[in-house]
């Protein structure tokens, strides 16, 4: 199958990590978002040990928790090592109720209002990845009135064009994130830190882009950094020792995608960059790299029971489920690729071409076109795979629809992780 942990028991049910997906359907009703907890842990350990293994001491991954964001996922992060990757004060009080240690944490994001800040320092927050000269006014001023030199990195753009969707490229010249190196206006913001008071510079980080399966461009934007560190070091007199590559390495989505081998990427980056920091004569940073998707996405398998099967004679048919964009947004915001299969007869050759339409009143809310199934019935679970990463985080309540339950799986058994939202929930902040 498509990732190690997918199989087919003796039912013909589609199992994730060894369990039954069509009975956890029945179990706690569909749509449902299940996940391997054991899959998280593993990638989570293998970012770990790469980069202990070939970076210099203090490198660590972070885990960029916009991929999925729950209480129980910052315990797990917390209990295997990792750093996290914020980007919202919502991010950051659900790390801080997880207990989450929040020196392990580094706060991005465009535009942090003063509040964001102030609530960042005062829950004892690591760092900021700073993003422009209005945010660093505001941090270094909190932190004078918190009485703390606050650590930063700054955010930079390295002019890299990753060859991924637009939508999810962030580290070309022209994108709404962070300074750019070419104008100079990044050495220039650089000199106006080293005159704030309040403020510890540490590093600087980029972030490429999404769903990335090659590993020149995260050379071509270490290479831009390295340069630029050891320019600020030459002409300003300032070391700076940490260096964040952000997130991006690529998921297989479908049997077109390839499979990646994070430890041999990270082997190869890391020789690159110590040849870089030779050429230049520049002392190893540490480095810090941020992985979503990579380290979430193949542990998750969302499951639907289908409604309707229609076929709209001489041109095509549909297979409705009780989810759609609501739960998983990403066909319809970006044509994103996803292998469907029926989950109840997953022993079964696919013999029928359909689009998976979902329940909301908008012709877009598609979870995939012209997918190969075993033509299901109603009743029967539909399972979409990979979905771990972007899905439950980006869900909505559009058409008033609750959200799903998340399980998670480990060692054979189901917890609840995310209860499924009720009706409810859905008026609560509705005003008589
Ligand atoms: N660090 C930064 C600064 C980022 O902007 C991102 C993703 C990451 C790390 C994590 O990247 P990953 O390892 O997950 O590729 N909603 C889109 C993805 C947007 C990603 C934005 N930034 C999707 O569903 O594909």
């Amino acid at each position: 199958m498509l990732h190690t942990n997918l199989s087919v028991n003796e039912k013909g049910h589609l199992t994730l990590a060894g369990v039954d997906t069509v009975e956890m359907a029945e179990k706690y009703s569909t749509p449902l978002y299940l996940v391997d907890e054991e899959r998280v842990r593993e990638k989570m350990r293998t970012y770990i040990g790469a980069m202990n293994k070939y970076f210099p001491e203090g490198s660590m991954p972070l885990f960029a928790s916009k991929a999925l964001c729950m209480k129980k996922i910052y315990k797990i992060a917390a209990d295997e090592g990792m750093g996290i990757d914020l980007v919202s004060p919502g991010e950051l009080y659900t790390a801080k109720v997880a207990g989450f240690p929040l020196e392990r944490a580094y706060f991005h994001g465009n535009n942090k209002t003063d509040a964001d800040i102030k609530l960042a320092i005062d829950s004892g927050l690591g760092y900021f990845v700073a993003d422009n000269r209005e945010e660093l006014d505001a941090i270094d001023r909190i932190a004078h009135e918190a009485g703390i030199k606050q650590k930063i990195l700054l955010r930079l753009t390295p002019g890299i064009d990753p060859h991924t969707h637009a939508a999810i490229t962030t580290g070309k010249v022209d994108s709404k994130f962070g300074t750019a190196i070419e104008t100079g206006q990044a050495f220039e913001l650089v000199k106006y830190i080293l005159t704030l008071e309040n403020i510890e510079l540490e590093g600087f980080h980029c972030h490429i882009g999404s769903q990335c399966f090659e590993i020149k461009p995260f050379c071509d934007a270490a290479d831009i950094m390295i340069m630029f560190m050891a320019k600020i070091k030459d002409r300003l007199g300032k070391l700076t020792t940490t260096l964040n590559l952000g997130g991006g390495f690529g998921v297989r989505y479908t049997e077109a995608d390839p499979h990646i081998d994070i430890d041999e990427n990270i082997k190869l980056i890391a020789k690159h960059i110590n040849d870089t920091c030779s050429r230049f004569e520049f002392e190893k940073p540490r480095i810090l790299m941020e992985p979503g998707r990579s380290i979430v996405a193949d542990a998750g398998v969302t499951l639907y029971s289908v409604g309707s099967v229609k076929t709209i004679t001489g041109y095509k048919s549909y297979v409705s489920i009780d989810g759609g964009m609501t739960d998983n947004p990403r066909y319809a915001l970006y044509q994103s690729a996803y292998t469907v299969l029926n989950a109840s007869r997953a022993d079964q050759k696919p013999d029928f071409t359909a689009t998976v339409g979902g329940r909301c009143c908008e012709s877009g809310d598609l979870i995939q076109e012209d997918v190969e199934i075993k033509k299901p019935e109603r009743g029967e679970k539909l399972a979409v795979l990979v979905t771990g990463a972007y899905n439950y985080a980006m869900a909505s309540n559009y058409n008033r629809l609750p959200r799903p339950a998340m399980v998670m799986i480990k060692d054979g058994v189901d917890t609840l992780a995310v209860r499924r939202e009720t009706y409810e929930d859905l008026v609560r902040n509705d005003m008589d």
